[in-house]
């Protein structure tokens, strides 16, 4: 890349080498799926032969696999990876650098217990960034004084806690996350490394007693005006818009060590009043901050991501701020990571893949989709603006208002969280994160990226984002169902990436949009392919080419080529052999069992019925769960239908594959073995992948097993999906 007016870039792009040995393979793949669709064709069973249906729903299938293929080579085509140079930005910009604000969204005491969300807070708060350029807001949508009074702590530990991380360097800058680590801190600071452990855990035995107890202890509520807004009848449905300046960064008397502002903020909630969810609790939070300190970049970060990486400011403004390509940048997506993965993890919560190679590909294609959390933005774009190309954009800082008291800022700011605020108003629409659809930030990003933005990815080494992983496999579904269910809705919407962003955004970037929108289609062939053939084998009738027939050919070829490609970036990207294997069990399992559910609210939604056959429970980590988590233990345990799913299929194929291959070798004769490899081996996958289904019907006796009652469910599904009659 060139100089700039004799300045150097701020960051750089690097494209991804050996392309011709993957456009090859493209190529060579397409050809195969082509061959299989004519050999479908051509190949039809004539009137009277058996098995027209089934020949006819697996071409069907075979032609969605090869369709969707097709699109999910748009997140493997053109990846591009991107190098900050921040120690540039500081030379040029040291006393120039914007305002940032950063916003933490919590919802529920309970299922995310203040400690956490402080801790968040505290991470957020030690950035490495000058402390009077840097605020804080925490939302909160469970109106908890708990929650306030844990933030009021974590505004006084700041003051030790902040200087401590800045002298000695330390990371991460979760009070919580470091002390976790068996280490001694820095060599030279012992002292100052106990006094700091010591006012954590005082901090964190007060916190974690008064949530446990429920209420906030007289004593306390004297200790800040605060907590007067809870005097009423205050509760999380039902309650006042609430303001609160915590730190007021404006405070010269303390211009020596300022910390950053810090504000508490829980927008007003009537019960009858539709509050939209997160969407509503950023849109209040873009107010309120707007009012306060008016950032121009905005990080947001759910409560339980803390930061890992306390430089991720400064490289958000390496892109933000480069002479050359910043002004057309909207958002920096960085990946979000988890901290307590296991080794092998059975539950695919890595995304590895996701964060290594498909995001890669949609920057390269002009920008990675918003994922709702640890990502920053340019206020301007997140508030609506188109952009515009003839303008040239600063970052001006408007004059800050040192007149005003804290009180009279958060009565200002008060006003502008009411649940009338928005009536009448483009907020939720054109203005702010978009109402309406279970994955808001989705169509909030691509409504950016059509305003003429773009977007881009930044993976750094050391990750910038920490959150707690779901260690239960039926959380892990329903998190899947969620995600595939609004994606879904994203096609059906007026903000279709096909219609909406035609024109506007790439080609390539709306096929990686339609790849993730289609997810939930994908359960139906999914489903047919393991049911069918092997119930068709039972029955000694073959869907496949002969294995001496070249036919087989195309069909071999596809299934060991695309496995090989497959295998080999995993391990590039890190998986083990064993966490590989485990991710495929979680690929099918979400398409036998939530992508299903995800297509059937849909349809119930769009036919007027909301209800969904899906069990929601909350998010329970009992001790004994987590042993299991981290032996690597799949939890079962309740009965839903999703499990009847698996299980049914679990205990299918196998029965198919003893019971066929005994017709094959007794009744029909070895000589027919040829015409029915194909069924054999998908009998033969399916089974073994499902070798922990076994184990937890037949073998285990912990509360995470299948319970008995599903598997006999199950049982009978399968005897009666044997005894129908085949066409
Ligand atoms: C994983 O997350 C749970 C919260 O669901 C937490 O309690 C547990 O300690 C974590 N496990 C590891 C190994 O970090
Ligand atoms: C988090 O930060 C630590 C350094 O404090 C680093 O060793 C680790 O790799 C980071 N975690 C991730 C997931 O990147």
């Amino acid at each position: 890349m060139g100089v700039r007016g004799g300045k150097l870039p701020l960051f750089e792009t690097k494209v991804k080498k050996g392309r011709k040995w993957y456009k090859l393979y493209v190529l060579s793949v397409l050809l195969a799926i082509s061959l299989i669709l004519v050999y479908r064709a051509l190949h039809f069973p004539t009137n009277g032969e058996k098995g027209r249906w089934a020949w006819f729903g697996l071409s069907m299938a075979e032609i969605w696999f090869g369709f969707y293929w097709i699109l999910t080579q748009s997140t493997r085509w053109n990846p591009v990876y991107r190098h900050t140079f921040k120690d540039r930005l500081l030379m040029r910009y040291k006393d120039n650098l914007p305002a940032v604000d950063v916003f933490v969204c919590t919802a529920d005491p309970k299922k995310e217990p203040p400690i956490m969300v402080i801790n968040t807070v505290l991470s957020v708060m030690a950035y490495e960034y000058p402390t009077k350029k840097l605020s804080v807001y925490l939302s909160d949508d469970g109106c908890s004084d708990i929650t306030f009074y844990a933030l009021l702590e974590a505004s006084r530990f700041a003051e030790a806690w902040i200087p401590f991380c800045k002298k000695y360097k330390i990371e991460p800058r979760s009070p919580g996350a470091y002390f976790k680590e068996p280490s001694f801190g820095p060599d030279d600071g012992l002292l100052d490394w106990m006094d700091i452990k010591r006012l954590y855990e005082g901090m964190e035995n007060r916190i974690t007693s008064m949530a446990n107890s429920g209420v906030v202890s007289d004593d306390m509520r004297k200790l800040h005006r605060g907590f007067s807004e809870w005097n009423g009848t205050a509760t999380a449905r039902d309650h006042n818009p609430i303001v609160q300046i915590l730190i007021d960064g404006r405070d010269r008397a303390r211009e020596d060590h300022v910390l950053p502002t810090l504000v508490y903020m829980a927008r007003e909630k009537r019960p009858n009043q539709h509050h939209n969810f997160k969407a509503g609790a950023m849109n209040s939070m873009l107010r309120v901050s707007s009012e306060i300190r008016n950032g121009a970049i905005i990080l947001n970060v759910d409560c339980d991501m803390y930061s890992n990486n306390s430089e991720t400011i400064k490289d958000a403004l390496c892109f933000f701020m480069d002479e050359e390509q910043g002004h057309e940048i909207a958002f920096i997506q960085l990946p979000q990571h988890y901290n307590n993965i296991t080794k092998n993890d059975p539950y695919g919560n890595s995304f590895q893949a996701l964060k290594e190679i498909d995001f890669h590909a949609l920057d390269g294609h002009g920008g990675p989709m918003y994922i709702g959390s640890g990502c920053y933005h340019r206020r301007e774009s997140l508030l609506g603006k188109k952009y515009d190309q003839t303008k040239t954009r600063e970052f001006v800082e408007r004059e800050r208002d040192y007149k005003s008291t804290s009180l009279a800022l958060e009565e200002r700011a008060k006003n502008l969280i009411t649940c009338n605020f928005e009536d009448n108003t483009q907020w939720g629409n054109e203005v702010g994160l978009k109402y309406g659809c279970p994955v808001e930030d989705a169509i909030t990003g691509l409504s950016i990226q059509c305003n003429g933005w773009k977007s881009m990815y930044f993976n750094p080494q050391q990750g910038g984002f920490l959150g707690v992983a779901p260690v239960t496999l039926q959380h892990v579904l329903m998190q899947h169902k969620r995600w595939s269910e609004g994606e879904f809705q994203i096609l059906l919407s007026k903000y279709s990436p096909i219609s909406y962003g035609h024109k506007k955004i790439t080609f390539g970037l709306q096929m990686c949009y339609a790849t993730y929108c289609l997810r939930a289609v994908c359960s139906i062939p999914t489903l047919y392919y393991v049911i069918i053939p092997p119930i068709y084998f039972l029955h000694g009738i073959s869907l496949f080419p002969d294995v001496s027939d070249s036919w087989f050919l195309p069909f071999a070829y596809a299934i060991t080529v695309t496995s090989t490609y497959s295998l080999i970036e995993s391990l590039e990207v890190g998986y083990t052999l064993k966490g590989l294997w485990n991710e495929q069990r979680i690929w099918l399992y979400k398409r036998l069992a939530a992508y299903p559910f995800a297509l059937f609210d849909t349809a119930l939604k769009q036919i007027g019925i909301a209800k969904s056959a899906f069990v929601i429970t909350a998010k329970v980590a009992s001790d004994e769960v987590l042993k299991r988590y981290e032996k690597e233990i799949i939890e079962f345990g309740s009965a839903s239908v999703p499990f009847v799913i698996i299980a049914t299929v679990a205990v299918l194929s196998p029965i198919c594959l003893i019971m066929g291959l005994w017709m094959l070798l007794v009744v029909q004769g070895v000589g027919l073995m040829g015409s029915m490899l194909a069924q054999v081996i998908i009998c033969g996958v399916v089974t073994l992948i499902n070798l922990p289904v076994y184990e937890a019907i037949l073998v285990r006796q912990d509360a995470g097993r299948i319970p008995t009652f599903v598997a006999l469910i199950s049982l009978t599904l399968s005897y009666v999906a044997y005894a129908l009659p085949l066409d």
